[in-house]
């Protein structure tokens, strides 16, 4: 549920800048060279039978990472988010009015063109911090790494905020437990699991921010891809199997003695999440003492001088006593002549228990396993001088 949410925060962020300063458009367009890529992929995936199944997954603008899959028969095309912080797959309807703006510039499902379409029809609507999707539940078989998962239930969307108009990708698929689906129905990875279409229930992400070919990120199914990270992983168990959530001992900037998350906090690894997010008042104390103005519009985002990279001190997320440290090149985005600071914070609802949420600039540094028999998330270096799918 972050997941759009975060992705759209950064987006509006982005936004705001480029209107004020430097006026160039952030959201591509989906153009022909990505229709070219999904035929470099099926290639790909027709020469790769003896590996796990893999999916390229393109970063735009640093801040969405999407990939293809298709729905129905014959298959019908839609670029996704991939979103461990969700559970949920949702897809535009063919039969959405018109009038809604998201609509109009993403991808349409067609159920009465796929002959594998089975009408389910419950009414259902996913909330978001600044979005929303209503639509009905159908049932269609997804291809996803080339791998047919007979009767996948997903969402139909017949309205979206306009808010999601911005996001590149057509839709969500959620790659969280099914306790968090909204639709109550298994996952993808559950149906994966179930129709022998895995080896294990395992998947790992590789981020990585560029996205021209040859340094794709990418997700595994099933297992790890030992070219994309260094090193030996560490495991943290799952301290509640809803989002991905682990328990963080705290967080440590640098040399200083305090800490943030001091008495230790939940944490949630979040695919969809293009920041990293705490507690509003820890985040702003963070970001000011690493010498961040808050942006006016935008409470708890903050850039950043892009000078004095040397002095920028790094930022550990302690877990079972192990630190997951992240560099200032890691922690700030340089988005034009602008650095960003990619920790921002959130105001929780009083009585509720604030969380971190670790979003892709903390997935970009550890190549993340999601261990979905064992309950645990396995963190290993990401290796980027090794990019090329082999
Ligand atoms: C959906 O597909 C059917 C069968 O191909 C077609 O007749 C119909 O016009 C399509 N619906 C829309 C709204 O495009
Ligand atoms: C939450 O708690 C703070 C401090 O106790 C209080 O000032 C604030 O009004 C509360 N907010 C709500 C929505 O109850």
């Amino acid at each position: 549920m972050n997941l759009v949410s975060t992705v759209l925060f950064l987006a509006i962020l982005v936004f705001t800048f480029a209107a004020d300063v430097v006026n160039i458009p952030l959201f591509a367009v989906q153009g022909p060279e990505e229709r070219f890529m999904v035929i470099v992929d099926k290639k790909k995936e027709l020469s790769a039978q003896k590996k796990p199944p893999q999916v390229k997954i393109r970063c735009l603008k640093n801040a969405e990472y999407n990939a293809y899959i298709t729905i129905g028969t014959p298959p019908q095309l839609f670029n996704v988010i991939l979103d461990t912080g969700s559970a949920d797959l949702w897809i535009p309807s063919v039969h959405c009015p018109k009038s809604n703006l998201p609509y109009q510039s993403h991808r349409k499902y067609n159920g009465t063109s796929s002959t594998s379409y089975k009408y389910v029809g419950e009414a259902i609507s996913i909330n978001y911090e600044f979005a929303s999707v209503t639509g009905y539940l159908s049932e269609d078989t997804v291809t996803i790494a080339g791998k047919p998962v007979r009767g996948q239930v997903f969402i139909e969307a017949m309205h979206q905020s306009d808010a999601l108009s911005q996001n590149v990708a057509d839709g969500v698929l959620g790659l969280g437990f099914s306790t968090l689906s909204v639709a109550k129905t298994p996952t993808i990875i559950d149906n994966m699991v179930e129709q022998n279409l895995l080896a294990a229930p395992v998947f790992s992400f590789y981020l990585n921010r560029k996205a021209t070919i040859g340094s794709e990120s990418m997700l595994t199914l099933g297992g790890t891809n030992p070219a994309f990270y260094k090193g030996d992983f560490t495991f943290i168990d799952v301290s509640r199997a809803k989002f991905w959530q682990l328990q963080m001992d705290r967080v440590k900037v640098g040399n200083r003695a305090d800490f943030y998350c001091k008495q230790g906090c939940p944490a949630i690894v979040d695919s969809g999440s293009s920041v990293i997010i705490g507690p509003m008042e820890e985040t702003n104390d963070l970001n000011k003492r690493l010498g961040g103005w808050e942006v006016p519009q935008i409470p708890g985002m903050f850039t950043i001088s892009c000078s004095g990279k040397t002095r920028r001190p790094k930022i550990e997320f302690i877990f079972n006593g192990k630190s997951f440290s992240l560099s200032g090149e890691e922690y700030i985005m340089k988005v034009h002549n602008i650095c960003v600071s990619l920790i921002a914070g959130r105001n929780y609802p009083n009585g509720t228990t604030p969380y971190w949420v670790l979003g892709t600039p903390f997935m970009r540094t550890y190549y993340t396993q999601f261990d979905q028999n064992n309950l645990r998330v396995g963190f290993a270096k990401a290796n980027h001088e090794n990019r090329m799918f082999k």
